[in-house]
């Protein structure tokens, strides 16, 4: 009798909420997820990573892999409005979240609540600062019909972002409308008192969304308790009515980037024209604990003792084989943030580092393409080798701060690795290779000019970014045509930048080795031994002309000529008024004359031998955009600075002989592409 009737329970449980069921699949008002599984009703619809753990029937968005995305939505969307012209309904949603990041401090990147009028721009976003939410081509773009709260954890200075901890308001783009540190009012007299949360602890947060649409008003509240506070932490004024079409679809969305954290979503629910029905976080599924390291059992038994000290010896001499032979993680390791490769994954996903996969061998060492066996994705890995491991272990520590530069036109460093004296490090792989091979030695391909044009802006944007959009100024030092790479779309992205700060942290204090390429090298640079941004402003202007003109900076094959240096031949033509006469014959007179000779002058400003003479980046870039107008007449590019660049033109000069690496450059055809001075790195280890 009870085992028919246990038998049965499913089936009357089914039709216990058929009625239910059918309304709230034809048109949903209300949600109500207190945990994932075992709802009556309908499934949310998981892309990307996402998955409800059967077990405990928490929605976890990603794990702890880099750049993943994870989306759920409610497969129905939900009436927002009676018809595409009239106003938004009020709605409100409460949900709770959990953020646990790889490492306890650094998170990647966040997660979303988000209402969005298509499926199809989700699908096609990108992970990491995109946050799964949009990609670079329709960000921003009022056609999305896109709102999120964000509860982002990376401080991305593209969007603007206050801090790493912060939650924002969204509409069509990742720049929020607003946004403030995570934080909620504690009970109290009044409002209560403004305490702070920290948003990648680990722990469970309760966090409501209401709109109101009486007084078009938008507001996050935030708790770490089941209780709502008075106060919201967030609240903006606006009529969501242009932005929500009729009908528009209700998740989550989640990514993760080179840092990675877990991120959960505990329990949901969701009302059109009232109050979401009240979660309780203690009725909630609770977070998977920390993973339990398993203390094996010993039982003593006089066999079994021997046959353990036998087994430790070989553990012992095991133990003892690797850490001669494979990675040892020093404790400093273990404190930088990006993702740490294993040497071993490094080694299959390059094949070994076989020659057949060598990319290329600039100054910094061998570069290798390669597939991560997991992810399948393809990646460019760079193989530096160091015979200093103090100036390494600098290096290394800096790799945080370097992987948290992100700029669509910089090359992304994905991760790291080190063994023994060499740094391995994953970038994404850049499928158009570099951009020299487009312009010198009778390319197979020629750029076209609009091609062109649009490389030198989108490297000019890198180098601004880097100038001025992140926290401390980081200078390139090694901008070049090799060092331009382009991606599928042909979009120019910046490769090496901050490596060449390994070679100064390796270097002898005393005798500060300057790093950079011939034709580059902005003129005091051999005599301070300093880089400054206005010295990649030079190394951008060689760039700039040798776009245009298709001829190296320093041209060996013109050796004999008075033209081998490519700013003095520009700048003779210029006097002459034949600037159109240094233009790339490859591109077949095919170009916009204004913009050409825009970018001819500007080469010729940015060359100037006094540092002070030549533009900021910014002003660069305001140039390039047309916002402002070059000057109609130039000064001479080198006059003003009698010491240095004159000697400089001649690559032979006294500036140079004192250098102990004259053998370096002194096999004259090929030192256009090799560093000037490579120095051998050392340092005493004190
Ligand atoms: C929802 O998911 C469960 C478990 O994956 C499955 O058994 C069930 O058929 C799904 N229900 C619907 C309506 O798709
Ligand atoms: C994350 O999920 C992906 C895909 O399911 C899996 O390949 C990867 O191993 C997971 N990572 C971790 C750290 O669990
Ligand atoms: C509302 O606008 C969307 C997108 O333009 C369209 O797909 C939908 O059919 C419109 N609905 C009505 C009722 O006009
Ligand atoms: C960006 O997303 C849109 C959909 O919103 C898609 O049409 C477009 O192809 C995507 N662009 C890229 C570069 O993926
Ligand atoms: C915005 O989207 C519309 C329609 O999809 C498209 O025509 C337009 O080019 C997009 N604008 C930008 C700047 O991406
Ligand atoms: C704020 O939202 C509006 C939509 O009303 C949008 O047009 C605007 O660009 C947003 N502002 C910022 C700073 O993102
Ligand atoms: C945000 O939080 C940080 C660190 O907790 C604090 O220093 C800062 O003053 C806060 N900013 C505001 C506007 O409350
Ligand atoms: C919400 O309220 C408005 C009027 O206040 C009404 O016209 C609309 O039908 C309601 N929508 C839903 C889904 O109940």
């Amino acid at each position: 009798m009870m085992g028919t009737l246990l038998q049965l329970y499913p089936f009357l449980f089914l039709f216990l909420f058929l009625p239910i069921l059918n309304t709230v699949l034809s048109q949903p008002q209300q949600l109500f997820y207190s945990g994932f599984n075992h709802i009556p009703g309908t499934n949310l619809s998981l892309t990307g990573i996402a998955k409800i753990d059967d077990k405990n029937g928490i929605l976890k968005l990603t794990n702890e892999t880099s750049r993943l995305i994870g989306h759920a939505f409610y497969p129905i969307p939900f009436q927002f409005k009676n018809n595409n012209g009239s106003r938004t309904f009020s709605f409100s949603s409460s949900f709770a979240i959990a953020i646990v990041p790889e490492y306890p401090k650094l998170g990647g990147h966040g997660l979303a609540f988000t209402i969005s009028a298509s499926m199809d721009t989700l699908n096609h976003a990108l992970p990491s600062q995109y946050l799964g939410l949009l990609n670079s081509t329709n960000i921003g773009n009022f056609s999305n019909h896109l709102f999120a709260v964000e509860f982002d954890t990376v401080q991305d200075f593209e969007f603007g972002d206050i801090n790493d901890n912060h939650v924002g308001i969204n509409i069509n783009n990742l720049v929020s409308n607003v946004s403030c540190n995570a934080s909620y009012y504690a009970e109290g007299e009044g409002e209560g008192k403004l305490e702070n949360l920290n948003l990648k602890g680990g722990k469970p947060l309760m966090v409501w969304v209401d709109y109101d649409s009486v007084k078009s008003l938008i507001s996050v509240t935030l708790s770490p308790s089941s209780t709502k506070p008075k106060k919201p932490t967030l609240s903006y004024s606006l009529d969501l009515s242009p932005i929500f079409h009729e009908r528009m679809y209700v998740g989550f969305s989640a990514s993760t980037g080179l840092l990675a954290s877990s991120h959960y979503v505990l329990g949901w629910s969701f009302k059109i024209n009232g109050t979401a029905p009240t979660l309780d976080l203690d009725s909630l599924p609770k977070l998977p604990g920390p993973k339990k390291k398993q203390t094996p059992m010993v039982v003593g038994v006089s066999v079994a003792t021997s046959f353990i000290a036998l087994f430790s010896l070989f553990l012992g001499f095991y133990l003892f084989w690797k850490i001669k032979n494979a990675d040892v993680i020093e404790p400093w390791e273990l404190e930088i943030g990006p993702h740490r490769y294993s040497y071993k994954e490094l080694k299959k996903a390059t094949k070994g580092f076989k020659d057949k996969g060598l990319l290329g061998q600039g100054g910094f060492g061998r570069v290798y393409k390669g597939t991560l066996p997991n992810s399948k994705n393809q990646v460019a890995v760079k193989r530096v080798s160091h015979e200093s491991k103090q100036g390494l272990r600098e290096f290394v520590s800096e790799i945080a701060s370097i992987g948290r530069l992100r700029h669509r036109n910089l090359v992304q460093l994905l991760g790291w690795c080190r063994r023994r004296g060499d740094l391995l490090l994953v970038y994404d792989f850049m499928e158009n290779g570099s951009l020299d091979k487009y312009l010198f030695d009778e390319p197979k391909t020629i750029l076209r000019w609009q091609e062109r044009f649009k490389i030198i802006k989108d490297v000019a944007s890198a180098l601004l970014y880097l100038h001025e959009g992140y926290e401390q100024v980081v200078i390139h030092r090694d901008v070049k045509a090799s060092n331009v790479l382009l991606d599928s779309e042909m979009n120019g992205r910046l490769g090496d930048f901050g490596l060449a700060r390994l070679y100064e942290h390796g270097g002898h204090p005393s005798t500060t080795r300057v790093v950079g390429t011939l034709g580059y090298l902005a003129p005091e640079l051999p005599r301070t031994g300093k880089a400054t941004p206005s010295t990649d402003v030079y190394a951008f202007g060689a760039l700039m002309l040798e776009v245009a003109c298709g001829v190296r900076p320093v041209d060996p094959r013109k050796a004999q000529h008075e033209d081998l240096v490519l700013v003095d031949w520009v700048w003779k033509m210029y006097k002459e008024g034949k600037l159109l006469d240094v233009v790339d014959p490859n591109l077949n007179g095919d170009f916009d004359e204004r913009e050409i000779v825009m970018v001819l002058k500007l080469g010729l400003m940015c060359s100037n031998g006094a540092p002070n003479s030549r533009p900021s980046m910014r002003q660069v870039t305001r140039y390039l955009d047309g916002e402002n107008l070059l000057p109609d007449s130039l000064m001479k590019p080198h006059h003003n600075n009698q010491e240095g660049f004159d000697e400089f033109l001649n690559p032979f000069g006294s500036s140079f002989n004192s250098s102990d690496n004259i053998g370096m450059y002194a096999s004259f055809p090929s030192f256009t592409n090799s560093p000037v001075f490579t120095p051998i790195g050392r340092r005493e280890t004190s």
